[in-house]
């Protein structure tokens, strides 16, 4: 096949051709079961046996690996923290001796020690091979053109979209984060038909499209896979409408492999398919630590099953969720799509809030753009949150008081909390170039 238009008779949307599912997905649900806990026993037993916190950690909880005779007798096992894992910055948590570690990256933590994660060379060819299968639940096939716009280097963003893409058969672009101007250009010229980046970095490379002219709707994407940060289903609206693609979910984090964890199914998009013939998932109770069923939200937690280099047992990821049943792929659980981290839920007042729900209500209030950022402050005693945003470029100026009027009243009735709004001038607000950072605490 030849030249960079898509193929005219294959739809986007449509169920996967049987032949392109994997081995792991082609399992039935007790095949998988079966499958998890032997690969379960045998990451506990590695786990213990090599890595002297699990040791100290599953002797002082009075459990043994071959306590584990089911599934459900995971949860007698303790979690792991990212504070277990700073502990033993750097190598401390490894399974392997180093000589087996082919690479290394290291965590995005912006306080205190960053966490350093180890691959052997199996790890990463597991990590290829899922985040392979996650491009094609994406849509993805084999010769497309993948433009990489997740950041290269310790994060684990593009390495992981990197390899997977290629062991998909796709021709990869590596285009990093950064230089906005180029890549639009590159997207342009190159006619790549998907694109893996963040979010909030696809709002900035729409702004680069705007200001050079171009239309993003008539490019040659048709898929974007993203992920590394919480978006909602109005954000997934706004960037389908902008763009004239499908908007999937890509899930990971460092501490567990990296992207490929779980994966939205273009045909359905509704949550993200976990690889559980790799990652057993298990939703807690925040506060309680108290295991919650299938269905309840709160926060997810991970377990590898086949992780050789840094095996994690039962790893707080902090990230809020809940399970559903599997759909295009009916054997794996769906997360939904995360709310936000724990870490991330501002107080105010006494009232839990999460960015993402200032998100939604932004995304649906006319005149303003997807562009905004919260602002904490105090004045005496008294926490304030300013929402920030900016007006869209073709609003009228007199829309403006309107939208900050219906914001304030927005958030009051749906979140339960007084908040002040601001509706800046377009391109006022700082862009990111990957992960955004939504709140500013000016607190002190
Ligand atoms: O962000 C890995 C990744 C790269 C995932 C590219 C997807 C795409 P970390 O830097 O270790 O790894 O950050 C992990 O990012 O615990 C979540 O809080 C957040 N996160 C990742 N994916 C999503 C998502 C990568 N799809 C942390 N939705 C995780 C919401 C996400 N949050």
């Amino acid at each position: 096949m030849t030249g960079s238009a898509p193929t005219p008779q294959r739809r986007l949307g449509d169920p996967i051709p049987p032949e392109l599912l994997d081995a792991g997905e082609r399992m039935d649900a007790d095949e998988l079961r079966a499958h998890q806990l032997d690969r379960l026993r045998a990451t506990l037993r590695h786990a213990y046996d090599h890595v002297e916190t699990y040791r100290r950690k599953f002797d002082a909880a009075g459990v043994r690996p071959e306590d584990c005779r089911t599934l459900a007798d995971l949860a007698r096992f303790p979690f792991t923290t990212k504070a277990d894992l700073r502990e033993g910055y750097p190598y401390g948590m490894f399974a392997v001796p180093l000589d087996q570690v082919r690479r290394l990256h290291a965590s995005s933590g912006t306080t205190g020690r960053p966490t350093v994660v180890g691959y052997t060379e199996r790890d990463l060819s597991t990590w290829a091979d899922l985040v392979a299968r996650s491009i094609r639940a994406a849509g993805g096939r084999p010769g497309d053109k993948v433009h990489i716009a997740y950041g290269y280097g310790l994060f684990t963003g593009g390495l992981g979209a990197h390899y997977g893409a290629e062991r998909a058969g796709c021709t990869v672009i590596p285009a990093g984060g950064g230089m906005t101007a180029r890549q639009v250009q590159l997207i342009q010229d190159l006619r790549p038909e998907i694109i893996m980046v963040t979010p909030s970095y696809l709002l900035t490379l729409l702004d680069e499209f705007e200001r050079q002219g171009v239309d993003p709707r008539k490019t040659s994407l048709r898929v974007g896979i993203f992920g590394a940060e919480p978006w909602t289903e109005e954000m997934r609206r706004e960037i389908e409408d902008r763009l004239d693609l499908h908007a999937v979910d890509i899930y990971g984090l460092s501490e567990v492999m990296g992207p490929g964890v779980a994966q939205e199914c273009v045909e359905t998009k509704d949550g993200l398919h976990i690889w559980e013939d790799h990652f057993y998932p298990e939703i807690v109770d925040p506060f309680t630590d108290r295991a919650l069923p299938d269905g309840e939200s709160g926060e997810l937690v991970l377990t590898t099953l086949t992780k050789e280099a840094l095996p994690v047992i039962r790893y707080r990821t902090r990230d809020l969720s809940r399970l559903l049943p599997g759909t295009a792929r009916p054997a794996f659980r769906r997360m939904e799509k995360v709310t936000g981290r724990s870490d991330d839920m501002i107080i105010l007042r006494g009232v839990n809030l999460f960015p993402t729900q200032i998100e939604e209500i932004l995304l649906r209030t006319p005149g303003v753009a997807p562009h905004f950022q919260l602002r904490l402050s105090r004045r005496g005693r008294m926490d304030h949150l300013t929402v920030r945003v900016e007006a869209r470029p073709e609003a009228p100026a007199g829309q403006r008081e309107e939208a900050r009027a219906a914001i304030v009243r927005a958030v009051k009735d749906g979140v339960g909390v007084t908040v002040e709004a601001e509706v800046v001038d377009p391109y006022t607000l700082e862009r990111s170039v990957g992960k955004i950072k939504r709140v500013v605490d000016e607190r002190g």
